[in-house]
């Protein structure tokens, strides 16, 4: 009973996945906010990311928590840190190594069991985690469009210029190069997935179009 929501950063993967799991009454589980935690705690611990062993060890002992809608990352609340510059800036890395990867897809699992299934959104949901997942979408956008949504997302309702939107391009290709080369789990579309692009369909039309696939299944 999982739907696996995987793509690159800014595709609405968050909203679409917290919109699927009340309709279909989920839970929801985002497991970028997980790597954003270890990659917090590595930089809280080491001031940078640079040693892979030194963050492997970080990630090792790193407890990440989920209270209701806040994260908890060593008994801090990081619910808006991890969503920060700096933790965006070094995430890409911390997630490339395998000794991290391998710890938190435990959790995952372990969350999936607990519950029975859910809606996972991530990178590597419907190639790795759960390969056997009843439901796999690989939510697309362009480049462009990703950019625009999270610089919107930032503004807060504000207006945004131009070089907003060309600061977050770089920040988004960036993270999407190294997710899709690294050598563990990179970012792929899984051969079974429904692929969805939200530049040319509403975020309602993304939730209605899985929700009937999910009934289809
Ligand atoms: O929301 P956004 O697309 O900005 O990214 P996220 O889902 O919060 O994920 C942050 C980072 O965590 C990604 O850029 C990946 O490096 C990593 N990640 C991963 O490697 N595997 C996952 N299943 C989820 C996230």
């Amino acid at each position: 009973n999982v739907v696996a929501i995987d793509g690159p950063a800014g595709a609405g993967k968050s909203t679409v996945s917290r919109l699927v799991a009340e309709k279909l009454g989920l839970d929801v589980l985002d497991t970028g906010a997980m790597y954003r935690c270890v990659a917090w705690a590595a930089l809280f611990e080491l001031g940078d990311v640079s040693d892979p062993a030194d963050v492997a060890r970080v990630a090792a002992a790193a407890r990440v928590e989920q209270v209701g809608t806040r994260w908890i990352a060593n008994g801090v609340d990081v619910t808006e840190t991890i969503r920060g510059v700096e933790v965006t800036a070094a995430v890409s890395v911390v997630a490339a190594q395998p000794a991290v990867r391998a710890r938190l897809v435990e959790l995952q699992r372990a969350w999936l069991d607990e519950r029975g299934g859910g809606v996972v959104e991530g990178r590597d949901i419907g190639s790795v985690v759960v390969p056997d997942a009843c439901l796999k979408v690989y939510l697309d956008a362009e480049p462009t469009a990703r950019a625009t949504r999270r610089a919107r997302e930032k503004a807060g309702g504000a207006e945004i210029s131009e070089r907003d939107t060309t600061a977050e391009l770089a920040s988004l290709n960036e993270r999407d190069r190294l997710d899709s080369t690294r050598t563990v789990s990179p970012l792929v579309q899984a051969p079974d997935a429904v692929v969805l692009d939200t530049t040319v369909l509403s975020i309602d039309e993304v939730v209605d179009a899985i929700v009937d696939l999910w009934r289809e299944r």
